[in-house]
């Protein structure tokens, strides 16, 4: 039998001016590895195994791991299908940290199904397969929004349409674009970091946001990478979250004085961004957040680049 391994990388949430619909996948530009594994060979009965640098901040009843029922929501739906399931050995090699704004949860859930769908040949379809994972990121983080398992699953920066099909939308790159990212160490719960956001925009707020969406999205396939950059602004939650963020304003305004093109908050957060005109700036701004963002030994900063693929099966 087939043992197959799926590596699903992490991801921008928002990316500053897209709040829940707009996401970024990312890829160390030194080659490592930042994103979640997950494993699959064929067993007489269901298991799970976790290992990993961060698989100890994990629940220790697997039963409640995020990779188990991504197994039996596919297995419910094979059989919805009219097809068989046959149990299976997983390993989950938990490589990001939780509750950093970098996708973590969506990380490990892409990586389930994608090993799943490939281990049982490929039963799902795209779309149907991304409204699965955003359903199971739903039960984790307490509303489903796609911004972090599309482009984890797709790669490229996506954005999404609302519609059941396509789901999602992929917008052009800028190759010359590199992001420094800097996970602080801290936990932030998505719910908690969402429960602290106003449930309402006033006027000028929803403006600005269509506004920006808008001029990013044109300006993107206009390849006039300044004018994207200059509405690269989250007018929704950093306002409001950065108060959960230690040496954020710090940051931001050494990120702005070496001229970053913008800075914001990934996700829900602690990590945090900038986007980099050049390697050498990114590097600068990486090691100030590696000295003076990061909060304990858990935290790191990596220059990264948008990859084109999202999330990649090996045979083992
Ligand atoms: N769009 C979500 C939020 C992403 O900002 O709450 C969470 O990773």
């Amino acid at each position: 039998m087939k043992a197959l391994k799926a590596y699903a990388p992490a991801s921008i949430g928002n990316v500053s001016l897209g709040f829940d619909v707009l996401g970024a996948a990312l890829a160390p530009v030194d080659g490592s590895k930042l994103g979640d594994e997950v494993e699959i060979q064929a067993a007489d009965t269901f298991s799970l195994e976790v290992t990993g640098p961060f698989a100890h901040k994990l629940p220790g009843d697997l039963s409640s791991n995020i990779v188990t029922k991504c197994y039996h929501f596919f297995c419910e739906e094979m059989q919805k299908a009219g097809r068989a399931a046959s149990p299976v050995a997983l390993t989950l090699h938990k490589n990001l940290p939780i509750g950093s704004g970098l996708g973590s949860s969506a990380s490990s859930i892409v990586a389930a199904f994608t090993a799943l769908n490939a281990y049982f040949d490929n039963p799902f379809d795209k779309d149907t397969l991304l409204t699965m994972m955003g359903e199971l990121e739903g039960q984790i983080s307490g509303s489903v929004h796609y911004d972090n398992v599309a482009p984890c699953y797709l790669g490229g920066m996506t954005l999404m349409t609302g519609a059941p099909s396509p789901l999602t939308l992929s917008l052009p790159l800028n190759d010359d674009w590199y992001y420094a990212i800097c996970y602080s160490g801290i936990s932030v719960s998505t719910a908690a970091a969402r429960d602290i956001l106003p449930k309402q925009v006033d006027m000028a707020t929803a403006l600005t946001f269509g506004r920006q969406l808008g001029v990013f999205v044109h300006a993107l396939h206009a390849k006039d990478f300044a004018l994207a950059a200059s509405v690269m602004n989250d007018v929704i939650a950093e306002p409001y979250r950065k108060s959960l963020l230690p040496g954020f304003d710090e940051a931001r305004a050494f990120s702005e004085k070496v001229g970053a093109l913008a800075f914001g908050i990934s996700g829900s957060g602690p990590t945090v961004f900038a986007v980099c005109s050049s390697k050498a700036q990114a590097e600068e701004v990486s090691a100030y957040l590696s000295k003076h963002y990061v909060q304990n030994e858990d935290g790191f900063s990596h220059v990264c680049q948008i990859p084109k693929a999202g999330t990649q099966v090996a045979v083992q």
